[in-house]
């Protein structure tokens, strides 16, 4: 008998990572994207749009049709948007990053909540930028702090059910590319850290991030329901360190 998990954002990136992980591990992976398809025969892919919240419900539906239960949940699917500052960034813009970022995932735990699935553990993937306040990172640091946020309300409403809003630490994906290759480092100097990370141990592959994510699933349990953690503090405790002392809290 398989375990199953949830995963949205599962053509490429750390999605891609984590279904690949939770597949050799034995799981059944339901997973959505707009783009990908399922690539192995323990899975099912559906095409989602999850800018389009009037479409999620059906989604859903027919992605878990049938499903009584999921061992994981990990709500990875997400958006950069551009780094600029907040003045320069429009309403029309930090709307379609929340509408992705955090509504879409409140949708989708509705349903679960509501369909009555029953859901050990989910995991909401959050970022760094949530706490860092990092200039640039403004909309995208916005709704990853309302996603954290989010995860702490449904603890409330779930206690059968164990929730985290995690920061993956830096991942080598498209997200990374455009941050190291197409912002301008001199208007947004947190981009520095980021690059100077590239080829070294702190930027892991997709892969690597996501068999950290997976062997961290027991330990997070450790905490409370609807905490933010960041696996460096876990993994990479003097990485984690250095960051938190150059962040401008
Ligand atoms: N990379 C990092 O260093 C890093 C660090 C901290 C946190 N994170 C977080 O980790 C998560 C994954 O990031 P990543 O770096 O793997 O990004 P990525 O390579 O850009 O992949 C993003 C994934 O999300 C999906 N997605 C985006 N918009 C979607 C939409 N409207 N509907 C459905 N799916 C959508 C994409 O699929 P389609 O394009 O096929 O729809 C893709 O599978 C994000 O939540 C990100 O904020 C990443």
């Amino acid at each position: 008998m398989h375990k199953s998990a949830l995963i949205t954002g599962v053509s490429r990136g750390l999605g891609r990572g984590l279904a690949e992980v939770l597949i050799a591990e034995d799981y059944f992976v339901y997973g959505c994207s707009r783009t990908g398809q399922a690539f192995h025969h323990n899975m099912r892919h559906i095409p989602c749009d999850l800018s389009l919240i009037d479409n999620i419900h059906r989604c859903f539906e027919s992605l878990l049709a049938d499903v009584q239960s999921l061992d994981v949940v990990i709500l990875n699917a997400g958006i950069l948007g551009d780094i600029k500052d907040m003045s320069d960034t429009s309403v029309e813009e930090l709307e379609k990053m929340m509408t992705t970022n955090v509504w879409s995932n409140k949708l989708i735990l509705d349903f679960l909540l509501r369909s009555d699935i029953h859901v050990k553990q989910i995991l909401l993937i959050s970022s760094g930028a949530a706490v860092l306040v990092n200039k640039g990172w403004g909309g995208y640091a916005l709704s990853k702090a309302a996603l954290n946020m989010l995860g702490k309300l449904y603890a409330h409403e779930m206690p059968a059910t164990h929730i985290s809003a995690i920061a993956p630490g830096l991942v080598d994906t498209d997200m990374m590319d455009y941050l190291c290759n197409d912002v301008d480092g001199d208007a947004f100097p947190a981009l520095q850290r980021l690059k100077d990370a590239q080829d070294t141990d702190s930027m892991q592959t997709p892969e690597v991030a996501a068999r950290k994510i997976f062997e961290a699933l027991p330990a997070l349990k450790d905490f409370a329901s609807g905490s933010f953690i960041d696996l460096r503090k876990i993994f990479s405790p003097d990485e984690y360190t250095d960051l938190m002392k150059a962040a401008k809290l």
